[in-house]
């Protein structure tokens, strides 16, 4: 096969995390800038993505992704391994929408082969945030300025 054939090699890949459960790595130096991968899944409205089944153990954990049009992408229906990308209040990537609606996450800055991947969620939610929210949205990024949420 001539090297130009050959899907280039992947920019990361899928490992247990110290932050949380499985968490995305980068397997390369990915440079500022770079786009790393689609959030891809089913999109669909709040309401109904919100009537899914929750995760027994912890009904807090999601896998939606707040659209500009007010719907989300739910990654746990199709969803691809962005799914497992998680939150830091110090992130090395962040996430984007194009103009036809589509999510990525890029790099903020230069990142290192085997450093975790994460963007600041910045999650909403209604109603009002008391310690038992925080606590159910509690950060464990670990970062020197962590605001200890993984809320807006
Ligand atoms: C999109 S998933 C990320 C993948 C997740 N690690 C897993 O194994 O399912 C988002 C969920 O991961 C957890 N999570 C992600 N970042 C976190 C953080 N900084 N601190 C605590 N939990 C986090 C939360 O339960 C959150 O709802
Ligand atoms: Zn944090």
């Amino acid at each position: 096969m001539a090297p130009s054939a050959r899907k280039p090699a992947r920019a990361w890949r899928v490992l247990s995390s110290p932050i949380h459960g499985r968490g995305v790595f980068a397997t390369r130096t990915i440079r500022k800038g770079e786009t790393v991968i689609e959030y891809r899944g089913r999109r669909t409205t709040w309401e109904d993505a919100s009537g899914q089944p929750e995760s027994g153990d912890d009904p807090h954990h999601t896998f939606l992704f707040s659209l500009d049009d007010g719907r989300v992408i739910d990654a746990a229906v199709r969803g691809n391994s962005a799914r497992w990308i998680n939150h830091s209040c110090a992130p090395n990537c962040e996430a984007y929408e194009d103009e036809r609606g589509r999510v990525f996450i890029a790099a903020r800055r230069t990142i290192r082969a085997g450093e975790e991947l994460a963007y600041d969620y910045r999650l909403s939610i209604d109603g009002r945030v008391g310690p038992r929210m925080r606590k159910a949205y509690a950060c464990r990024c670990g970062a020197r300025r962590c605001r200890g949420t993984m809320l807006a």
